[in-house]
């Protein structure tokens, strides 16, 4: 079997100290392949968050071990940690606001100025992002004055305009009527099928998490279920 693209064992993460450490994770293991499509589903305070914040390198755990395709991630710092993220993740979390007095433009190639991208790579790959998404006419707007869905669709460019290997969304359709959520729902799928992008959402809609190849249920910081373990 090929090395999977994200591979966690053990994973523990509390919050806090003495007697107000809460143990958000507690121990949590599971591979997943490159290309697959997996939802994390749980209850509100379930840890399903806090996990993702894991497997993105965005948080590190208390104990255990999270693979980059079969590589240690906790060795990773500064610099080289900010080059991993950027270069093979994408963001799709509404807590990762865009920047409203920005352009639309401005706000999707963000990822490419951290890397180093040059002016006019950065603004063609931009526009390809923002044409891919629908949204070329808006480039010049200010971020501001988008509708929810055009902002979320933002958001989606900006996560894809870097090549990512993976992309990391949490509660992408949350805060959308069900027409814009579908639409966002099915850049993501396309994203997945059609360049094979492994794609994680947390979710509490269950026709989402359905949709995914893979359910994994988090129950008080514990993988409970996962759903390609029971099929295979
Ligand atoms: N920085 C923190 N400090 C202390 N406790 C935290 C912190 N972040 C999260 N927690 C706690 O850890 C638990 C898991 O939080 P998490 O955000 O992962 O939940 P979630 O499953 O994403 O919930 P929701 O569906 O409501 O978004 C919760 O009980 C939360 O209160
Ligand atoms: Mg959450």
């Amino acid at each position: 079997m090929a090395t999977p693209i994200i591979s966690v064992t053990d994973v523990h993460k509390s919050y806090g100290r003495g007697q107000n450490r809460f143990d958000a994770l507690k121990g949590v293991s599971f591979d997943v392949a490159e290309g697959e499509s997996v939802a994390i589903v749980g209850k509100s305070g379930s840890g399903k968050s806090t996990l993702m914040h894991v497997l993105a390198l965005l948080d590190a755990p208390t104990s255990g071990s999270v693979l980059l395709e079969g590589a240690e991630t906790s060795r990773l710092r500064g610099g080289a940690l900010n080059r991993t993220r950027n270069k093979t993740f994408g963001f799709v979390f509404q807590q990762f606001f865009l920047t409203g007095n920005a352009t639309v433009l401005e706000n999707v190639i963000l990822p490419l100025k951290i890397a180093g991208v040059g002016r006019a790579e950065r603004r063609r790959r931009g526009m390809a992002a923002l044409a891919q998404l629908e949204l070329d006419d808006k480039a010049k707007n200010k971020a501001v004055n988008l509708s929810g869905g055009q902002k979320q669709r933002t958001v989606i460019a900006r996560a894809l305009v870097n090549n990512p290997r993976i992309i990391f969304a949490d509660e992408p359709t949350g805060n959308l009527d069900s027409a814009t959520g579908a639409v966002v729902e099915d850049i993501l799928f396309g994203l997945n099928r059609e360049h094979g992008i492994t794609l994680f959402v947390v979710t509490h809609d269950e026709d989402l998490a359905r949709r995914c190849d893979r359910r994994l249920f988090i129950r008080d910081g514990l993988l409970v279920e996962d759903s390609a373990a029971v099929a295979s």
